[in-house]
């Protein structure tokens, strides 16, 4: 955790120094988002020889990939929706920039920590709302979704304040909420995107980003902590599992509910995301310990004016999306 509080600190100072306009008012929101404080615990090599290379992504061997046979015939059933991915808050959807950069930095770290350790499902919480679940969970997806043949299924696991699909251009449902409560298939909530035709909203059939899947919310409400902790979700990841390479979940805060960490049980790891210059480190601290009980893999520091260079915690790499 001391690695969170400095980078929370120094964001801190530096957000005071030049303070920013609060997100919603933020016209090109593309802050760069860093990777700090995973627990390394498990890593094979010291974290020194680790986090002081670079990484070409070309060079990158990805330990586990599913045979294409496997995979292919059922992800390519999946209905396509049309899609209007909003340009602005999908950084990874361009071929470079400082956010770009830390999306593909986050990706390799991901990469690493499979290297020792078999995961695949990922849960993306925080301790207080608005601190970038939500952004940073799309964004990963769509990295991992652009890298080599990776085949990554988006899940928004926030029943409550669903969002993930503003960001895609879709429909919230059937989603999630309504799988959990029996009211829907996988077949029914997965979706793939089509581009719209121009002007009409209609699909013009071009499939967009090829290897990204997606499952909306859907409409918990009051229903989403029983709902969260329904054994119809370790059935959904085990049935979809196989054609996937990577499921990111997006998940409510962790403080003030209790769906995230119902969810959390049921996923490989977890990743908490704290917002530079906004959340406190008490706030960092209590959501770790609300996730003691799962696999914590680290934070992901949101929203900082530069990325930081602090040790050697930090990998960045240099390939193409
Ligand atoms: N790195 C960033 N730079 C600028 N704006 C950001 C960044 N990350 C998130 N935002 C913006 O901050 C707002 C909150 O982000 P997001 O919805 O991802 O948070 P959240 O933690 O998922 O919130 P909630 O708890 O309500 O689900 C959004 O408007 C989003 O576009
Ligand atoms: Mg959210």
């Amino acid at each position: 955790m001391s690695r969170i509080y400095e980078a929370l600190q120094k964001a801190e100072m530096e957000r005071e120094q030049s303070p920013l306009p609060a997100p919603e008012a933020m016209e090109q929101p593309m802050l760069p988002s860093a990777v700090v404080d995973f627990d390394d615990s498990a890593a094979a090599e010291p974290v020194e020889g680790r986090f002081t290379r670079l990484v070409p992504e070309e060079a990158f061997v990805e330990s586990d990939d599913l045979p294409a046979e496997k995979a292919v015939p059922a992800f390519d059933t999946i209905t396509p929706h049309p899609w209007n991915l909003s340009a602005t808050k999908l950084p990874p959807l361009l071929d470079r920039g400082p956010a770009v950069e830390q999306f593909r930095s986050l990706r390799s770290r991901l990469y690493e920590v499979r290297a020792t350790r078999p995961i695949k499902s990922v849960l993306i919480s925080s301790g207080l709302p608005q601190e970038g679940k939500s952004f940073i969970s799309t964004n990963l997806a769509i990295s991992f979704a652009r890298h080599r043949n990776s085949r990554v299924l988006l899940i928004d696991g926030d029943m409550r304040r669903y969002t993930v699909h503003e960001m895609l251009g879709t429909t919230p449902s059937p989603g999630l909420a309504d799988y959990l409560a029996g009211k829907a298939t996988v077949e029914e909530i997965l979706q793939r995107g089509e581009m719209p035709a121009a002007g009409t909203g209609l699909p013009s059939g071009r499939i967009v980003l090829g290897n990204l899947a997606f499952i909306p919310g859907g409409n918990g409400g009051d229903k989403a902590a029983d709902l969260s902790g329904s054994p119809r979700f370790p059935e959904l990841l085990a049935a979809v599992g196989p054609m996937f390479d990577w499921i990111i979940v997006d998940s409510s805060p962790v403080i003030p509910v209790s769906d995230a960490v119902n969810l959390a049980r049921s996923c490989d790891g977890v990743m908490l995301v704290a917002r530079g210059g906004v959340t406190k480190y008490p706030t960092a601290q209590r959501a770790a310990t609300e996730m003691r009980s799962v696999n914590l893999l680290g934070f992901v520091l949101n929203a900082v004016l530069k990325a930081p260079h602090v040790g050697h915690y930090y990998g960045y790499d240099s390939g193409t999306a």
